[in-house]
């Protein structure tokens, strides 16, 4: 069939702030047959970029494709129970929530806030009574990140609710896909992580079906050797990060070197590829040690400049290269917008490592506290 006519040369724009993608106004319950209540619970772990995500336009889309392994330990493990509501309410989004068992305002708004803006996705929640009951398996004031996984554990029970009722997302890839789509727009990087190993986000000729709006898997395109790394993360200070990531990503607007920087992610994607591919432990190394450097640079300078690293973080930075020149151990490093180092090795040397950790580097952490973490699986249904 012939293309309407005034459809006729008309271009989608490429950066669209708009959710279209997943909006579906027929999702609604048909309250002359309501669901009997329930609940769901996901458990979901946070990841770690090793081409960084730094620099964001429209609504949560990414500068430059970035590149995480999926972490195992550092988890969030959320229960959406939902019953309907027999009468229709405001339209509003009707929600109570618990974090490690206490009701939390400053958490309950911000996701009434995102649960709101999630209605052309998902109409039917105005239709229900949501409790959410969250909690992260590392304490809270570590300093440890945890909207990539609290955001991909919500994105997920959301997505098994849609499933729940509507039947609407069976087929697996399709299920992950819109899962790392609703994930990304509560927290970019939180659409890694729905994913086993590792996983790009962002549009690149380098991996097929790859997208700024969701991410891709990719463990089947890297060396077995990286799907048994080790991601020690030694905690350098657990206090609240002076500027958040939000804010951080505005900074680069205005960066004079932004340009720059996301042609360079790039190109850092395609070698690491390359080596993550071939088992290439040292360009490895070398690529995911610059990225660090180079965020924690873009913070500097910057307007106004910042700086998130403390002096522990670059003597514990300065000892994993004398270990590795030393002992020729592929033990590499990475920060992610902190000062916490994490210490990115080969499970084939776990022991040689914790005992320089032990040995060398626990003095230099808050309270002697290391969060062990290793590559893993994926978020689980529980
Ligand atoms: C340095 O995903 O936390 O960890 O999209 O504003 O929620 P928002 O930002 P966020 O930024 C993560 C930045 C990073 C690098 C990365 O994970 O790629």
């Amino acid at each position: 069939m012939p293309k309407a006519k005034h459809l006729k040369n008309t271009k989608t724009p490429k950066h669209k702030n708009t959710i279209h993608m997943y909006e579906n106004p027929r999702l609604i319950i048909d309250s002359s047959n309501p669901p009997e209540a329930g609940s769901i619970t996901w458990r979901s772990p946070s990841n770690i970029a090793l081409i960084k995500y730094w620099g964001k336009y429209g609504r949560q889309l990414p500068q430059n494709p970035s590149l995480s392994l999926t972490l195992a330990a550092s988890c969030t493990d959320t229960m959406l129970e939902y019953a309907f509501k027999e009468e229709a309410g405001d339209g509003q989004i009707d929600l109570e929530f618990y974090f490690h068992g206490e009701a939390n305002e400053a958490f309950k708004s911000k996701t009434k806030a995102f649960l709101e803006s999630l209605l052309p996705v998902f109409p039917f929640l105005k239709q229900l009574k949501l409790v959410v009951q969250t909690g992260n398996s590392f304490p809270h004031s570590a300093g440890i990140a945890s909207s990539a996984s609290g955001m991909s554990a919500l994105a997920l029970c959301l997505c098994s609710l849609e499933d729940a009722l509507f039947g609407t997302l069976q087929d697996p890839a399709d299920y992950d896909k819109k899962a790392s789509f609703v994930a990304r727009l509560g927290s970019g990087s939180a659409c890694r992580s729905i994913f086993p190993h590792a996983a790009v986000w962002g549009e690149t000729p380098l991996v097929a079906g790859s997208s700024n709006e969701f991410a891709v898997p990719v463990a089947e395109q890297i060396h077995e050797t990286f799907k048994n790394f080790h991601d020690d993360i030694l905690i350098v200070s657990q206090d609240e990060k002076a500027v958040s990531s939000r804010d951080g990503h505005a900074l680069m607007d205005g960066n004079p070197y932004a340009e720059a920087r996301y042609a360079q992610a790039r190109q850092r994607l395609a070698t690491l590829l390359e080596a993550m591919r071939s088992g290439d432990l040292a360009t490895f190394g070398k690529i995911v040690e610059d990225e660090a450097m180079t965020l924690h640079a873009l913070m500097m300078c910057s307007n106004p400049s910042y700086t998130l690293l403390r002096p522990n973080s670059l003597v514990i930075i300065e000892k994993i290269r004398a270990y590795r020149a030393k002992t020729g151990h592929p033990v590499y490093f990475t920060l992610d917008a902190g000062p916490n180092v994490h210490l990115l090795y080969p499970g084939d040397i776990v022991h040689e490592v914790r005992a320089f950790i032990e040995d060398e580097l626990k003095d230099y952490c808050e309270d002697g506290y290391v969060q062990q973490d290793w590559v893993g699986e994926g978020p689980e249904e529980m």
